[in-house]
């Protein structure tokens, strides 16, 4: 039987979304990166996410604001010394993706260092939401993968499917972490990745639900490995439905981004009354859980198979300037949103609980941290507010980057 091969590095990260990219390129000039990523190096929930990155930028705005807002929505079960370190360090690290990356957030006006244009989502009392039209998440990624292929200090291995995270018992019967096995599809065989720090970024659950927002690599992989090593894993009971996905029969897993109710599209349903009214002091942007529920109340109650998102109400030009990409995709189904309203259902979207982490992402297992939608940080509680998972993911992997080298930078010699 052949030997299994051995792949050394100084830092391991599995996935390849906002948070691992990130980590990555802010530690890459001082150690060397190896990245797995299951399927191709874009492949990730972070491509998905439409509205944006919540960041306390207006004037009128204010972190007191933010950490508010955050803890309602979170249903009293976040962290609040975890939700204020993110807030405050929000708008720092979101001016950092435009200026050190590239990314094209949408400002007022066509200067560089023009104010951003913020948008609304529910549970928000001020506009705070970063955004690149309704592809905030597919800019990221993009600007974060070139600055990957850029930089020698970084290996990216796409079709590498973690399988198992490596560990050692100490002489106090503590465990640790050392790296994983990876199966590489293409050539069908394991390989070993060996390392004094093993990363991961690998995003949530939401595939366990036949019906979600997620793309396929949202298999909760990354929290299952940790659970077997012995990392403390917590609020795992709390997955986030978004109230807002697409219904039809040819349309799968697309988001309808909450983005549209923040720019007054209203929610109705089948006979057209406003679905939220007298249901929220917030109508329709009020928090997911929330509307998630009416909405599902409303179809058991009504039997009809789903809800309309109405924006007919809108400037025409305004919504297919702002909705881009939801426009095209409805118009390939026939729907034209400046007419018609969209047929949406609630839908699994986003795994609030996780590994446990601390402020910089280490986790209960020395080696092993987590950072992005497989983490625990307190930032969500029960429910996310929209947009802090892009916060969350870039304040944990900036923590992470900056604490990592206590574990080392030389891989164990042998295995
Ligand atoms: C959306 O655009 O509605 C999703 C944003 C998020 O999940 O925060």
């Amino acid at each position: 039987m052949p030997s299994t091969q051995v792949h050394r590095t100084q830092t391991l990260v599995l996935g390849s979304g906002l948070a691992g990219l990130y980590f990555a390129l802010q530690v890459a000039d001082r150690r060397s990166v190896t990245i797995l990523t299951k399927h191709q190096r874009e492949s990730s929930n972070t491509r998905w996410a439409q509205g944006g990155i919540s960041a306390v930028f207006d004037p009128e705005d204010s972190v007191e604001a933010h950490v508010h807002d955050t803890l309602e929505v979170g249903a009293g079960l976040c962290r609040e010394d975890f939700v204020r370190y993110a807030v405050e360090l929000g708008p720092k690290l979101v001016s950092g993706l435009a200026r050190d990356f590239g990314v094209q957030f949408d400002r007022v006006g066509n200067e560089d260092g023009a104010p951003f244009v913020l948008g609304r989502e529910g549970g928000h009392s001020q506009r705070r939401v970063v955004h690149h039209r309704d592809m905030t998440g597919a800019e990221i990624e993009r600007a974060l993968v070139e600055a990957v292929e850029r930089h020698p200090n970084i290996t990216i291995l796409e079709h590498h499917d973690a399988i198992d995270l490596l560990s050692f018992r100490k002489v106090d019967g503590t465990t640790g972490c050392f790296g994983c096995y990876a199966l590489d599809i293409v050539h069908d065989r394991v390989v070993a990745f060996v390392a004094p720090v093993t990363v991961l970024a690998t995003g949530g659950a939401g595939k366990v639900y036949r019906y979600t927002s997620n793309p396929h690599v949202a298999t909760g992989d990354g929290i299952a490995m940790a659970y077997r090593l012995g990392a403390e894993v917590g609020n795992l009971e709390f997955m986030q439905f978004h109230p807002t996905i697409l219904f039809h029969p040819d349309a799968k897993s697309f988001l309808i981004s909450e983005a549209l109710r923040g720019e007054g599209g209203i929610l109705r349903t089948d006979e057209g009354a406003d679905l939220m009214k007298d249901r929220h002091p917030m109508g329709s942007l009020a928090p997911r859980d929330v509307v998630a529920r009416e909405i599902d109340a409303e179809l058991k109650r009504s039997g009809k198979p789903c809800v309309f998102l109405d924006m007919t109400h809108l400037d025409p030009d305004f919504i297919v300037d702002r909705f881009p990409a939801i426009h095209a995709r409805c118009m390939t189904l026939g729907i034209d949103m400046r007419r018609t309203p969209i047929p949406v259902v609630p839908a699994a979207h986003y795994t609030c609980g996780g590994v446990v982490v601390d402020h910089q992402g280490r986790t209960s297992v020395p080696g092993l941290m987590a950072i992005g939608e497989v983490a625990m940080s307190g930032m969500h509680g029960a429910c996310r507010l929209a947009s802090n998972s892009l916060l969350e993911a870039v304040v944990l992997a900036y923590g992470a980057a900056q604490t990592c080298d206590e574990f080392g930078r030389e891989p164990p010699p042998q295995v």
